[in-house]
Parts: C-alpha cells; structure tokens; sequence
C-alpha cells in the first residue's frame, strides 16, 4: 500500500517529533520466569491493562530507541540494532523482568519497521522512530515483580531534530536542585521511571528559554552526567570528554558510536568525571542520543554564569566528528565495522 512510490501521503516537511500512529505494533507475551517464544504483528492499537499492572503501580518498565532510515538506493537499514538489544537484556535484569533474546529482539524491531514501511521518510526527510517496550503488565497489588510480562514495540515517523533548535546549537541550563540518577538506582538503563522526575526541571528549563536540562552527579554535585534525553561530551584542546557510564548514565549507542569513530581518527577520547567547572573552559560541547543524534550545544549557564560555544564552525571537532557519523549512517562512508544492519 502506499502511493505510487510506496509512501503514505503526508507533508514529509511538517513531520516533527511528535507521534504519528502507524499501520502495525508487534507484541510477544511471557509469563514470570519463562522465555519469551513467539510475538506477532498486529494492528496499531490501545492496549488493555489491569488497573494493578506493575508497571502501571510501581513502574516495572524499561524502553529503547532506535530508528530504521531510508537511504538513496531505498535500502532500509538500523543502526546497531544489537546495542539496544543488549541494553534491553541489561536493563531487564535489574528491573526482575524476562527479555526478549537479541536475536528475537532484533527480528521484531525488524518487522516492525517493513510492516510500517510506507511511513517511513524519504532519504533526508527523517526516519521511522522505533519505541521497543517492556513491561510488566501482571496483577501485582504488592510491591513484587509481575506475573506477566509484554515486549511491545510501536513506531512512528519523525524529523531528523528532536529539538525544536532545528540545526541550532542547544542553550542548557545546569539544574543543580533536581537530580536525574543516584548511586545504585537505575539511572544506567532506560527504566521508565527516570524519565517523569525530569519532567519538572525541564518544563522550568524550557519556561525560562533553554532547550533542556544538564544533570550533575548526586553525590557531590560537582560532577556533569547527562542531558534528559541524551549524553554530554566537551571538548577542550582537541580532546573529547565524556562522563564515565558507571550507573548513573545512560550507556547510549551513539555515545559509544562518537567515542569509536574518534578514536579511530586518532583523537583522544578520555571518559572520565568532569567537574562542573570545566564547562567554563572547554571549546565545544555537543549531545548525543538516537533520538537527538549528534546536536552542538551553544551555551552552558550554571549558577547565573553563561559560556558559549563556538558549536558548529566548520572546525569545530563536533562538525568533523559528525559529518563521519552522517557518513556511515546514510552510506556515503564505508562502514568498516558492521554497524550498519540492513533489513
Ligand atoms: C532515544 O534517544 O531514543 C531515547 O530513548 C531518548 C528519549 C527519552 C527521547
């Protein structure tokens, strides 16, 4: 179905970062410790859930993100799709939940998007934006793991920017009275529960003109973790830094991604603490997640004290770093090591 070219008809211009509900959603079911077997299609839909499911009471629940784009030559392809995999298999551990196997993981992100395919954007216009979910959807009254599980994953076509900034760089705002993420708890994996608490600090951000939030360590306060809906680097001399991922922040795909495709151009990447002070100094920050992609940031302003960045000059480590990732993602560079899965 589709049009003459197999697309659905809607203004590929206007399409933003909000959901446009697709054709199909594919849900697999398991009971408490038992595997995952056998998931289907099925039309998109609401879903049904007993008002004492677990994840509705006591937010037993993780989610990834990934996007399926459509290159010049019409080949469909993912990138890395076995990162989020295994990320959902990490995450479900901690969560006591049973998860998909990577390969039945990947095989379901993969209908999903060849049964959404006339949504998905032409080259350049975006891609289809994959929500993979796991939740525990059982009875649970008491505060105890599910009795039934459900991987659940919907798409829908968005714009290459998350943000409203377009190709702007991103104005943060260091919040240094809410935290993201404590020692031990969850911050490390994409649990549902981290997101909401974030949710007042950004809507204040955004009120007082920033595009988003930059999150400090719980601790001690003095340390620089992560945006709310992505990972930070700076670059200072011509050396990239990035908070360590030791529990506290998101391991994400594209973050790993940005630290390979430096190394490999003989740039040091150090992952280490970042002191909040060393905002103050660096040359160049930038963002990156699957949703986000790889954003500059412009400015920084921390306790009434604003830098800025020179993000996107055609110099910047953030431009060449970015123009080799573009590269690999759309095919214009070869991909050497096996990111690239096409379906
Ligand atoms: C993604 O980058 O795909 C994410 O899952 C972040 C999300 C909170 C927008």
């Amino acid at each position: 179905r589709g049009d003459e070219n197999g697309y659905v008809d809607i203004d590929w211009d206007t399409l933003g970062f909000g959901l446009t509900s697709t054709d199909y959603m594919y849900k697999m079911k398991c009971f408490k410790d038992e595997e995952f077997a056998e998931g289907k299609l099925i039309p998109y839909g609401n879903i049904e859930l007993s008002p004492a499911a677990c994840v509705l009471n006591y937010g037993q629940g993780i989610f990834e993100g990934m996007k399926a784009t459509r290159r010049e030559n019409g080949k469909i392809v993912f990138f890395r799709p076995d990162g989020n995999a295994l990320r959902m298999k990490k995450g479900a551990e901690r969560m006591c939940m049973p998860s998909p196997s990577v390969d039945q993981f990947i095989d379901a992100v993969k209908q999903t998007a060849l049964a959404n395919k006339r949504w998905i954007p032409p080259p350049g216009k975006g891609s289809l934006y994959i929500r993979p979910l796991l939740l525990g959807t059982g009875a649970t009254p008491s505060v105890a793991p599910a009795t039934e599980y459900t991987f659940l994953i919907y798409a829908s076509p968005v714009r290459n920017n998350y943000f409203k900034e377009e190709r702007a760089a991103l104005n943060l705002y260091v919040e240094d009275q809410f935290d993201r993420a404590s020692r031990g708890g969850v911050g490390g994996l994409k649990s549902i529960t981290n997101y909401a608490p974030g949710m007042k600090p950004l809507t204040k951000a955004k009120n007082n003109g920033y595009s988003d939030v930059l999150y400090l360590d719980s601790v001690t306060g003095k340390y620089v973790e992560e945006v709310s809906a992505c990972n930070i680097f700076i670059v200072k001399d011509k050396i990239i830094s990035t908070p360590p991922t030791k529990g506290t922040i998101l391991p994400g795909v594209t973050r790993k991604s940005m630290i390979e495709i430096a190394r490999d151009q003989g740039f040091k990447v150090e992952e280490r603490q970042i002191a909040v002070e060393e905002l103050l100094e660096a040359d160049e920050a930038f963002c990156t997640g699957t949703a986000v992609a790889v954003v500059p940031v412009g400015s920084i302003t921390y306790q009434g004290k604003r830098v800025e960045y020179r993000a996107a000059d055609t110099n910047s480590m953030f431009k060449k770093l970015l123009s080799i990732y573009v590269g690999i993602q759309n095919g214009q560079i070869e991909d050497k090591k096996g990111w690239i899965v096409e379906i």
